[in-house]
């Protein structure tokens, strides 16, 4: 058994769909949560800048005692989760090689859908670790890069139609290449799974990234059982924006107090 907690963190509150996940399925792990609600988005920002937040992200869990980090975030887990994972000595479990894990178990035409950010989608991460298990795969990628603020405005609902009328818009041609299984890319995304779905069709699987990166997590980690365990979320904008947001990503309020971090600092 091993009782430490296990930090997670993403740019913002998209992360909170692997906690939610982490919840369900891990019950006595404790969690230290960081969204960087100050810095979001991250997706539509260059490489360089991604690792710098991303060191910075990671020194501040590191300022407790965690025995491995969940990189809640596609874009953070596409562009710098492998240079960073090199200068840490515990692991740390990104979203795209569970996600395109489990989105290889559920095809069953070898036709691949994934949608993430702007800078998700231009490393090529998920077609590269496709690719590189099944080269006969067929990948096809979309930049959906309008998903994040509206997610984060609350436009989610099936019926509304600004959201749905972007689902249109991004996710036409990847209809029309007939995949079978769509990876939502982006720890965002799944809250749009219902509209996403709806207009794909149930024909199509959609693999939610920041599920999948909690179930690995489980399988490769050692566990505890501490049964009163708790989370600790921290942000480094409004403490009260993030609590407010958070029960359309958890399916319920935060409790506890939530912190404030002054990032650019670590
Ligand atoms: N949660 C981030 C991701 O999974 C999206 C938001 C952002 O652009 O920072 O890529």
């Amino acid at each position: 058994m091993d009782n430490r907690p296990i930090g997670v963190f993403d740019s913002g509150v998209g992360g909170l769909t692997a906690v939610r996940r982490m919840h369900e399925i891990m019950p006595n792990e404790s969690i230290i949560y960081f969204g960087d609600t100050g810095r979001v988005p991250y997706g539509t920002r260059s490489a360089q800048t991604i690792l710098h937040y991303t060191r910075q992200d990671v020194a501040f869990l590191r300022s407790f005692d965690i025995k491995a980090i969940v990189v809640a975030c596609g874009t953070v887990s596409s562009v710098a989760l492998n240079a960073v994972s090199k200068e840490q000595n515990i692991p740390m479990i990104g979203v795209v090689e569970p996600a395109s894990l489990a989105a290889m178990e559920k095809t069953k035409n070898g036709r691949i859908g994934v949608i993430g950010t702007a800078s998700t989608i231009k490393s090529g991460s998920y077609e590269s670790f496709l690719h590189e298990h099944k080269p006969e795969l067929k990948i096809f990628t979309k930049a959906c890069p309008l998903f994040v603020p509206l997610v984060e405005n609350g436009r989610v609902n099936k019926g509304d139609i600004v959201i749905e009328t972007v689902v249109k818009e991004y996710l036409t041609e990847l209809k029309e290449q007939d995949i079978d299984t769509l990876i939502l890319g982006c720890t965002h995304f799944p809250l749009l799974k219902e509209v996403i779905a709806d207009f794909m069709g149930e024909n199509v699987e959609l693999i939610d990234s920041g599920a999948a990166a909690a179930d690995y997590a489980k399988r490769i980690l050692t566990l505890s059982d501490n049964e009163n365990a708790g989370t600790k979320y921290f942000v480094s904008d409004d403490p009260d924006s993030f609590k407010a947001l958070s029960h359309i990503f958890l399916n319920g309020e935060i409790a506890e107090n939530v912190g404030n971090v002054e990032i650019a600092t670590y």
